[in-house]
Protein backbone atom coordinates (compact mmCIF):
# COMPACT_ATOMS: atom_id res chain seq x y z
CA UNK A 1 0.00 0.00 0.00
CA UNK A 2 0.92 3.32 -0.68
CA UNK A 3 1.82 5.59 2.18
CA UNK A 4 1.40 9.56 3.45
CA UNK A 5 3.12 10.30 6.09
CA UNK A 6 1.31 13.33 7.82
CA UNK A 7 3.34 13.66 11.22
CA UNK A 8 5.73 16.17 10.81
CA UNK A 9 5.20 17.97 13.31
CA UNK A 10 6.25 15.19 15.71
CA UNK A 11 9.57 14.36 13.17
CA UNK A 12 9.96 14.98 9.52
CA UNK A 13 10.42 12.07 7.42
CA UNK A 14 11.83 10.71 4.88
CA UNK A 15 15.15 12.50 5.59
CA UNK A 16 16.43 13.90 2.70
CA UNK A 17 19.22 11.76 0.95
CA UNK A 18 21.98 14.83 1.62
CA UNK A 19 21.14 14.20 5.47
CA UNK A 20 22.03 10.51 5.28
CA UNK A 21 24.96 10.84 2.81
CA UNK A 22 26.37 13.80 5.44
CA UNK A 23 25.97 11.64 8.04
CA UNK A 24 27.68 9.02 6.42
CA UNK A 25 30.50 10.79 5.24
CA UNK A 26 31.19 11.80 8.84
CA UNK A 27 31.08 8.54 10.20
CA UNK A 28 32.56 7.12 6.39
CA UNK A 29 35.43 9.60 6.32
CA UNK A 30 36.07 11.82 9.51
CA UNK A 31 34.64 9.58 12.58
CA UNK A 32 36.77 11.56 15.14
CA UNK A 33 36.00 13.73 18.11
CA UNK A 34 36.15 17.02 17.78
CA UNK A 35 38.38 19.33 19.97
CA UNK A 36 39.96 16.50 21.35
CA UNK A 37 43.01 15.90 19.44
CA UNK A 38 45.62 17.74 16.58
CA UNK A 39 45.70 15.41 14.13
CA UNK A 40 43.59 15.67 10.69
CA UNK A 41 40.64 13.90 11.38
CA UNK A 42 39.75 15.69 14.43
CA UNK A 43 40.33 18.74 12.95
CA UNK A 44 38.19 18.01 10.37
CA UNK A 45 35.50 17.06 12.91
CA UNK A 46 36.32 20.11 14.49
CA UNK A 47 35.96 22.21 11.16
CA UNK A 48 32.64 20.17 11.02
CA UNK A 49 31.06 21.78 14.38
CA UNK A 50 32.55 25.30 13.58
CA UNK A 51 30.69 25.17 10.17
CA UNK A 52 27.40 24.04 11.64
CA UNK A 53 27.46 26.39 14.55
CA UNK A 54 28.37 29.53 12.06
CA UNK A 55 25.15 28.42 9.73
CA UNK A 56 22.95 27.87 12.56
CA UNK A 57 23.99 31.66 13.77
CA UNK A 58 23.33 32.76 10.37
CA UNK A 59 19.87 31.27 10.13
CA UNK A 60 18.63 32.31 13.65
CA UNK A 61 20.43 35.77 12.82
CA UNK A 62 22.20 34.95 16.19
CA UNK A 63 25.48 37.52 16.79
CA UNK A 64 28.32 35.14 17.45
CA UNK A 65 28.61 31.62 16.53
CA UNK A 66 29.58 30.47 19.87
CA UNK A 67 26.15 31.85 21.40
CA UNK A 68 24.79 28.43 19.46
CA UNK A 69 25.37 25.36 21.80
CA UNK A 70 24.29 21.91 20.74
CA UNK A 71 21.84 19.46 22.77
CA UNK A 72 20.28 16.52 21.95
CA UNK A 73 16.91 18.15 21.60
CA UNK A 74 14.45 20.93 22.75
CA UNK A 75 13.51 19.31 25.65
CA UNK A 76 17.23 19.47 26.53
CA UNK A 77 17.54 22.87 25.95
CA UNK A 78 14.12 24.14 27.83
CA UNK A 79 15.40 22.06 30.92
CA UNK A 80 18.48 23.87 30.85
CA UNK A 81 17.22 26.80 30.76
CA UNK A 82 14.51 26.29 33.20
CA UNK A 83 16.54 24.54 35.71
CA UNK A 84 19.97 26.66 35.11
CA UNK A 85 18.43 30.73 35.00
CA UNK A 86 15.76 30.07 37.62
CA UNK A 87 15.97 31.30 41.36
CA UNK A 88 13.51 30.93 44.45
CA UNK A 89 10.93 33.68 44.39
CA UNK A 90 10.83 34.16 40.96
CA UNK A 91 8.17 34.91 38.75
CA UNK A 92 8.00 32.97 35.26
CA UNK A 93 5.16 33.60 32.98
CA UNK A 94 4.07 31.34 29.81
CA UNK A 95 1.03 30.48 27.99
CA UNK A 96 -1.55 27.62 28.21
CA UNK A 97 -0.65 26.20 24.77
CA UNK A 98 2.79 25.22 26.48
CA UNK A 99 3.99 21.63 25.61
CA UNK A 100 5.23 19.27 28.53
CA UNK A 101 8.59 20.33 27.63
CA UNK A 102 8.40 23.58 29.66
CA UNK A 103 5.45 22.65 31.82
CA UNK A 104 7.08 19.42 33.37
CA UNK A 105 10.79 21.10 34.00
CA UNK A 106 9.16 24.02 35.43
CA UNK A 107 6.25 22.45 37.64
CA UNK A 108 9.35 20.95 39.25
CA UNK A 109 11.79 23.71 39.53
CA UNK A 110 8.60 25.63 41.20
CA UNK A 111 8.06 23.54 43.61
CA UNK A 112 11.05 22.99 44.86
CA UNK A 113 12.56 26.93 44.22
CA UNK A 114 8.90 28.17 45.33
CA UNK A 115 8.56 30.42 42.16
CA UNK A 116 5.55 32.27 40.98
CA UNK A 117 4.39 30.79 38.20
CA UNK A 118 1.64 32.24 35.87
CA UNK A 119 -0.14 30.52 32.84
CA UNK A 120 -1.40 33.19 30.43
CA UNK A 121 -4.89 31.95 28.68
CA UNK A 122 -4.55 31.72 24.63
CA UNK A 123 -8.19 31.76 23.59
CA UNK A 124 -10.30 28.87 22.43
CA UNK A 125 -8.16 29.09 18.81
CA UNK A 126 -4.68 28.79 20.05
CA UNK A 127 -4.06 32.67 20.21
CA UNK A 128 -2.41 34.96 22.74
CA UNK A 129 -3.25 38.46 22.85
CA UNK A 130 -0.21 40.08 23.95
CA UNK A 131 -1.44 42.55 26.05
CA UNK A 132 -1.48 40.01 28.79
CA UNK A 133 1.83 39.50 28.74
CA UNK A 134 2.46 43.38 28.96
CA UNK A 135 -0.44 43.11 32.28
CA UNK A 136 1.13 40.31 34.23
CA UNK A 137 4.50 41.81 34.39
CA UNK A 138 5.58 42.19 37.77
CA UNK A 139 8.98 43.27 39.45
CA UNK A 140 10.47 39.58 40.21
CA UNK A 141 9.12 38.72 36.58
CA UNK A 142 12.44 36.67 35.41
CA UNK A 143 11.61 34.71 32.61
CA UNK A 144 8.69 34.79 29.81
CA UNK A 145 8.98 31.35 28.11
CA UNK A 146 6.37 30.93 25.30
CA UNK A 147 6.06 28.37 22.61
CA UNK A 148 6.38 29.83 18.58
CA UNK A 149 3.68 27.36 17.83
CA UNK A 150 1.58 24.83 19.18
CA UNK A 151 2.35 21.52 18.06
CA UNK A 152 -1.56 20.22 18.90
CA UNK A 153 -2.86 22.93 16.38
CA UNK A 154 -0.02 25.10 14.81
CA UNK A 155 -1.38 28.19 15.90
CA UNK A 156 1.03 30.83 16.00
CA UNK A 157 2.13 33.11 18.66
CA UNK A 158 2.73 36.97 18.77
CA UNK A 159 6.26 36.26 19.47
CA UNK A 160 7.70 39.36 17.46
CA UNK A 161 5.20 41.98 19.34
CA UNK A 162 5.95 39.98 23.03
CA UNK A 163 9.68 40.77 22.28
CA UNK A 164 8.91 44.08 21.88
CA UNK A 165 6.80 44.48 24.92
CA UNK A 166 9.92 42.38 26.47
CA UNK A 167 13.05 44.37 24.94
CA UNK A 168 15.17 46.51 27.24
CA UNK A 169 13.77 45.13 30.77
CA UNK A 170 15.33 42.88 32.87
CA UNK A 171 13.78 39.65 32.20
CA UNK A 172 14.63 37.06 30.46
CA UNK A 173 12.68 35.89 27.12
CA UNK A 174 12.46 32.36 26.07
CA UNK A 175 11.19 31.18 23.06
CA UNK A 176 10.41 27.29 22.13
CA UNK A 177 10.94 27.25 18.22
CA UNK A 178 10.44 23.12 18.30
CA UNK A 179 7.36 23.74 15.23
CA UNK A 180 8.59 26.41 13.67
CA UNK A 181 12.26 26.56 13.04
CA UNK A 182 12.68 25.54 8.83
CA UNK A 183 9.24 27.24 7.97
CA UNK A 184 8.79 30.89 9.37
CA UNK A 185 11.71 33.55 10.39
CA UNK A 186 12.88 33.29 13.12
CA UNK A 187 15.52 36.44 13.72
CA UNK A 188 16.63 36.02 17.30
CA UNK A 189 17.91 39.71 17.36
CA UNK A 190 14.94 41.36 16.00
CA UNK A 191 12.46 38.90 18.31
CA UNK A 192 14.88 40.23 21.40
CA UNK A 193 15.13 37.10 22.87
CA UNK A 194 17.29 35.31 25.25
CA UNK A 195 17.14 31.90 24.57
CA UNK A 196 15.92 30.09 21.45
CA UNK A 197 15.54 26.10 22.33
CA UNK A 198 15.65 24.18 18.56
CA UNK A 199 15.51 21.21 17.45
CA UNK A 200 17.03 19.16 13.77
CA UNK A 201 14.96 16.83 13.27
CA UNK A 202 11.75 18.63 12.59
CA UNK A 203 11.40 21.67 10.12
CA UNK A 204 15.23 21.76 9.93
CA UNK A 205 15.05 18.06 8.27
CA UNK A 206 17.98 16.54 10.24
CA UNK A 207 18.29 13.89 12.21
CA UNK A 208 16.78 13.12 16.06
CA UNK A 209 18.97 13.28 18.57
CA UNK A 210 20.48 16.78 17.86
CA UNK A 211 19.30 19.99 18.72
CA UNK A 212 20.34 23.20 20.55
CA UNK A 213 19.85 26.45 22.19
CA UNK A 214 21.10 30.26 20.96
CA UNK A 215 21.66 32.39 24.20
CA UNK A 216 22.17 35.95 24.69
CA UNK A 217 25.58 37.05 26.64
CA UNK A 218 23.16 37.85 29.33
CA UNK A 219 21.64 35.08 29.59
CA UNK A 220 25.00 32.91 28.64
CA UNK A 221 26.43 34.49 31.69
CA UNK A 222 23.39 34.14 34.37
CA UNK A 223 22.53 30.22 33.60
CA UNK A 224 24.38 27.31 34.96
CA UNK A 225 25.38 24.77 33.09
CA UNK A 226 23.12 21.00 33.91
CA UNK A 227 25.92 19.15 32.71
CA UNK A 228 29.85 19.66 33.12
CA UNK A 229 32.84 17.67 32.50
CA UNK A 230 35.50 17.43 29.42
CA UNK A 231 35.48 19.95 27.23
CA UNK A 232 38.91 19.54 25.63
CA UNK A 233 39.38 23.11 26.55
CA UNK A 234 41.32 24.55 30.16
CA UNK A 235 41.58 21.01 31.14
CA UNK A 236 44.02 22.22 34.26
CA UNK A 237 41.14 24.04 35.84
CA UNK A 238 38.93 21.94 37.97
CA UNK A 239 36.14 24.40 37.59
CA UNK A 240 34.33 24.25 34.14
CA UNK A 241 34.87 27.14 31.97
CA UNK A 242 32.94 29.98 31.45
CA UNK A 243 33.82 30.31 27.76
CA UNK A 244 31.33 29.69 25.46
CA UNK A 245 29.99 27.31 24.04
CA UNK A 246 32.17 24.97 26.56
CA UNK A 247 30.52 26.31 29.34
CA UNK A 248 27.43 24.43 28.19
CA UNK A 249 28.63 21.39 26.11
CA UNK A 250 30.84 18.73 28.24
CA UNK A 251 31.34 15.13 27.05
CA UNK A 252 31.17 14.08 23.44
CA UNK A 253 29.12 15.73 20.66
CA UNK A 254 26.84 14.04 18.33
CA UNK A 255 28.66 15.11 15.58
CA UNK A 256 26.80 12.72 12.90
CA UNK A 257 23.65 14.38 14.18
CA UNK A 258 25.47 17.49 13.60
CA UNK A 259 26.54 16.88 10.23
CA UNK A 260 22.83 16.33 9.41
CA UNK A 261 21.38 19.05 10.78
CA UNK A 262 24.00 21.13 8.90
CA UNK A 263 23.08 19.27 5.60
CA UNK A 264 19.72 19.68 6.62
CA UNK A 265 19.61 23.66 7.10
CA UNK A 266 21.62 24.09 3.89
CA UNK A 267 18.50 22.50 2.14
CA UNK A 268 16.33 25.14 3.98
CA UNK A 269 18.18 27.75 3.14
CA UNK A 270 18.90 26.57 -0.69
CA UNK A 271 14.65 26.04 -1.07
CA UNK A 272 13.87 29.14 1.10
CA UNK A 273 11.61 30.06 3.69
CA UNK A 274 9.06 31.94 1.45
CA UNK A 275 8.71 29.13 -0.51
CA UNK A 276 8.76 26.58 2.36
CA UNK A 277 6.06 28.54 3.79
CA UNK A 278 3.78 29.51 0.65
CA UNK A 279 3.74 25.28 0.17
CA UNK A 280 2.49 24.74 3.20
CA UNK A 281 -0.25 27.70 3.39
CA UNK A 282 -1.40 25.83 0.20
CA UNK A 283 -1.79 22.20 1.55
CA UNK A 284 -3.31 23.37 4.92
CA UNK A 285 -5.84 26.08 2.94
CA UNK A 286 -6.94 22.96 0.89
CA UNK A 287 -7.25 20.63 3.90
CA UNK A 288 -9.44 23.09 5.60
CA UNK A 289 -11.38 23.40 2.45
CA UNK A 290 -11.68 19.71 2.35
CA UNK A 291 -11.98 19.16 5.85
CA UNK A 292 -15.40 22.03 5.73
CA UNK A 293 -17.09 19.12 3.07
CA UNK A 294 -17.35 16.37 5.49
CA UNK A 295 -20.19 15.91 7.93
CA UNK A 296 -19.18 15.37 11.45
CA UNK A 297 -15.66 17.39 11.53
CA UNK A 298 -14.74 19.49 14.40
CA UNK A 299 -11.07 21.23 13.41
CA UNK A 300 -9.70 23.01 16.16
CA UNK A 301 -7.54 26.25 16.43
CA UNK A 302 -7.25 29.22 14.08
CA UNK A 303 -8.39 28.30 10.36
CA UNK A 304 -6.27 31.34 8.87
CA UNK A 305 -3.31 29.38 6.89
CA UNK A 306 -0.74 32.14 7.09
CA UNK A 307 -1.52 32.42 10.51
CA UNK A 308 -0.35 28.47 11.63
CA UNK A 309 2.08 26.00 10.94
CA UNK A 310 0.86 23.02 8.87
CA UNK A 311 -0.70 21.49 11.70
CA UNK A 312 -4.62 21.04 12.07
CA UNK A 313 -6.10 18.79 14.76
CA UNK A 314 -9.73 17.81 14.48
CA UNK A 315 -12.03 14.87 15.90
CA UNK A 316 -14.53 13.54 14.40
CA UNK A 317 -17.98 12.22 15.71
CA UNK A 318 -19.06 8.77 16.56
CA UNK A 319 -15.08 8.00 16.80
CA UNK A 320 -12.28 7.88 18.96
CA UNK A 321 -9.33 10.00 18.11
CA UNK A 322 -7.23 7.15 18.35
CA UNK A 323 -9.31 4.43 16.46
CA UNK A 324 -9.50 7.33 13.70
CA UNK A 325 -5.60 6.99 13.38
CA UNK A 326 -5.62 3.49 13.58
CA UNK A 327 -8.15 3.16 10.48
CA UNK A 328 -6.56 5.41 8.63
CA UNK A 329 -3.20 3.54 8.55
CA UNK A 330 -4.61 -0.06 8.19
CA UNK A 331 -7.14 0.97 5.44
CA UNK A 332 -5.24 3.83 3.58
CA UNK A 333 -1.35 3.91 4.38
CA UNK A 334 -1.89 7.82 6.17
CA UNK A 335 0.22 8.13 9.60
CA UNK A 336 -1.02 10.45 12.10
CA UNK A 337 -0.79 11.46 15.52
CA UNK A 338 -3.36 11.05 18.02
CA UNK A 339 -4.29 11.91 21.52
CA UNK A 340 -2.64 14.57 23.54
CA UNK A 341 0.69 15.23 21.70
CA UNK A 342 2.02 16.11 25.30
CA UNK A 343 0.50 18.91 25.45
CA UNK A 344 -2.59 18.82 27.87
CA UNK A 345 -2.49 22.62 28.39
CA UNK A 346 -3.39 23.20 25.05
CA UNK A 347 -6.27 20.37 24.98
CA UNK A 348 -7.34 21.86 28.28
CA UNK A 349 -7.44 25.47 26.35
CA UNK A 350 -8.66 24.38 22.80
CA UNK A 351 -11.42 22.39 24.52
CA UNK A 352 -10.14 18.48 23.20
CA UNK A 353 -9.33 17.53 27.11
CA UNK A 354 -8.97 14.66 28.16
CA UNK A 355 -9.74 12.81 24.87
CA UNK A 356 -7.34 14.86 22.73
CA UNK A 357 -7.67 15.45 18.62
CA UNK A 358 -6.23 13.68 15.54
CA UNK A 359 -3.26 15.43 14.39
CA UNK A 360 -2.32 15.73 10.99
CA UNK A 361 0.58 17.56 10.36
CA UNK A 362 2.64 18.53 6.54
CA UNK A 363 5.87 18.97 5.36
CA UNK A 364 7.59 20.22 2.16
CA UNK A 365 7.47 16.66 0.72
CA UNK A 366 3.61 16.34 1.02
CA UNK A 367 1.29 17.00 -2.19
CA UNK A 368 -2.10 18.10 -3.08
CA UNK A 369 -3.09 14.64 -4.42
CA UNK A 370 -1.75 13.56 -1.09
CA UNK A 371 -4.43 16.06 0.84
CA UNK A 372 -6.83 14.58 -1.46
CA UNK A 373 -6.63 11.39 -0.92
CA UNK A 374 -6.75 12.17 2.68
CA UNK A 375 -9.98 14.46 2.55
CA UNK A 376 -11.18 11.03 0.56
CA UNK A 377 -10.15 8.62 3.52
CA UNK A 378 -11.57 10.79 6.18
CA UNK A 379 -14.86 11.35 3.94
CA UNK A 380 -15.12 7.24 3.33
CA UNK A 381 -14.43 6.65 7.82
CA UNK A 382 -17.24 9.58 8.41
CA UNK A 383 -19.83 7.95 5.52
CA UNK A 384 -19.39 4.77 7.63
CA UNK A 385 -19.32 5.67 11.29
CA UNK A 386 -21.80 8.13 11.00
N1 LIG B 1 6.58 17.06 20.26
C1 LIG B 1 6.43 16.18 19.13
C2 LIG B 1 5.00 16.10 18.68
O1 LIG B 1 4.28 17.04 18.85
C3 LIG B 1 7.07 14.87 19.32
O2 LIG B 1 4.60 15.08 18.15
Amino acid sequence: MKVIYADHAATTFPRPPQVIEAMVNYLRHIGCNPGRGGYRHALDAARLVYEARTLLATFFHVPKPEQIIFTPNVTSSLNLVIKGLLKPGDHVLLSSMEHNAVVRPLMRVAAERKLQVEKLPCKPDGTLDPKLVQNALRPNTRLVVLTHASNVTGTLLPVYEIGEILAGKDIFYCLDVAQTAGSEEINFQDLHCDYLAFTGHKGLLGPPGIGGLCLSERAAACTLPLVEGGTGSRSDEERQPELLPDKFESGTQNVPGIAGLAAGIKLVQETGLEKIKKHKEMLIAAFLEGLGSIPGIKVYGTKIPSKTTATVSLNLDGIDNGDLSFMLEQGFGIMTRSGLHCAPWAHQTIGSFPQGTLRFSFGLANTLQEIEEIISALRTIAAEVA
